[in-house]
């Protein structure tokens, strides 16, 4: 239900709790989209090759706090790369020095640079075991990808089969189940009595799997883990208007230069850093929980992650005629194009 006679909110400076910046020309080109809205995010690991070490992972920051627009205050929450040669000490080092925030875990093969993921999850029990020991958390790719399971069922197998199995052996260990596109992630972390969260991403509150199908393939929709049917999205729209803090925005917002989507075999990645504000304002006015926008994205993440929420505020106006955003972010690496939601959007971050 739309709430009319709001016209302007204003909320803590949001985070991302799970964004993809990737590294020279591409990094310069976007993150100037990510830091003028937010203040922190938990910047994925999946660089070729990816960022295994705590040194990786303080040079990828370096590399990321060089690119920012001048005059913009943003936090990089560094991850580390799961394989099956992490060492535990190098994790708990890195943890200990504040720069490590979640370690990432890419079952092999299950999304873009992926391939040196975990084929084996016995492998790295040590390191799991550790992380839960010392409180740091695991960010969890959670789809299998076994080539058997379909690909629209892979969320649910990946909950049935591993992390249920895994929060059962290590229940102290401490688990955000990112982008979650289903209505049996949202009840899992529902019911699930301790230590499990979940992302959702922008898009997903936003379109289904016939964004991708219908008319004609629709690259710039496809993304992993790939949109669901309707009453998946409708439950991932309940949960994150809900005002439950297990639920907190990140923007999986994944940029590839065009060329790279609009192919034969095309990247997984939808870019939504630009818009994610605009957009979220929306879906939440229409369902009526305007005042849960702020939970969302500037409360329940820092909660979770064990952070302040940001003292500082941003401004959002309803406009009266509709904000246009680029179709493309054009970058050193290529043009990018910008999420279309699909309809007007009249938020905007003042
Ligand atoms: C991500 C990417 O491009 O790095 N793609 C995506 O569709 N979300 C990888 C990922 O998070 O799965
Ligand atoms: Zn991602």
């Amino acid at each position: 239900m739309r709430d009319t006679t709001l016209t302007e909110l204003s909320i803590r400076r949001p985070d991302d709790w799970h964004l993809h910046l990737r590294d020279g020309a591409m990094l310069a080109g976007v993150i100037g989209d990510t830091s003028r809205h937010f203040a922190r995010a938990i910047i994925m690991p999946n660089l070729v090759p990816p960022v295994v070490t705590t040194d990786d992972a303080a040079g990828y920051r370096q590399r990321i706090l060089d690119a920012l627009p001048q005059g913009d205050r943003f936090e990089p929450l560094m991850t580390l790369y799961l394989t099956e040669h992490t060492n535990p000490d190098d994790v708990e080092a890195g943890h200990r020095s504040g720069l490590i925030r979640a370690v990432k875990l890419y079952p092999a093969g299950a999304t873009t640079n992926s391939h040196s993921g975990v084929r084996d999850l016995a492998k790295v029990m040590p390191v799991l075991e550790r992380m839960a020991k010392i409180g740091l958390t695991l960010c969890v790719h959670g789809e299998v990808t076994t080539p058997e399971i379909d690909i629209f069922d892979r969320e649910a197998v990946f909950i049935e089969t591993v992390l249920d199995p895994l929060r059962e052996r290590l229940p102290e260990l401490r688990i955000t189940m990112e982008h979650v596109t289903t209505k049996d992630g949202v009840d899992y972390i529902r019911t699930a009595k301790a230590n499990l969260a979940g992302s959702i991403t922008t898009h997903h509150l936003i379109i289904n799997r016939n964004a991708i199908l219908v008319g004609g393939i629709r690259p710039h929709y496809y993304c992993l883990p790939v949109a669901k049917r309707e009453e998946h999205r409708l439950a991932l729209r309940e949960a994150a208007t809900s005002g439950d803090a297990h639920f907190f925005l990140g923007t999986d917002s994944a940029p590839h230069a065009d060329p790279l989507k609009e192919c034969g075999c095309g990247c997984a990645g939808i870019y939504t850093s630009i818009n994610t504000m605009s957009c979220l304002a929306h879906v939440f006015e229409e369902e009526g929980a305007l005042d849960r926008l702020e939970a969302f994205t500037s409360l329940h993440g820092p909660a979770w992650y064990g952070l302040p929420p940001n003292e500082e505020r941003i401004r959002l106006l309803r406009r009266d005629t509709p904000v246009v955003f680029p179709a493309r972010r054009d970058t050193g690496a290529g043009p990018v194009t910008v999420f279309d939601p699909m309809f007007p959007l009249y938020w905007d971050v003042a």
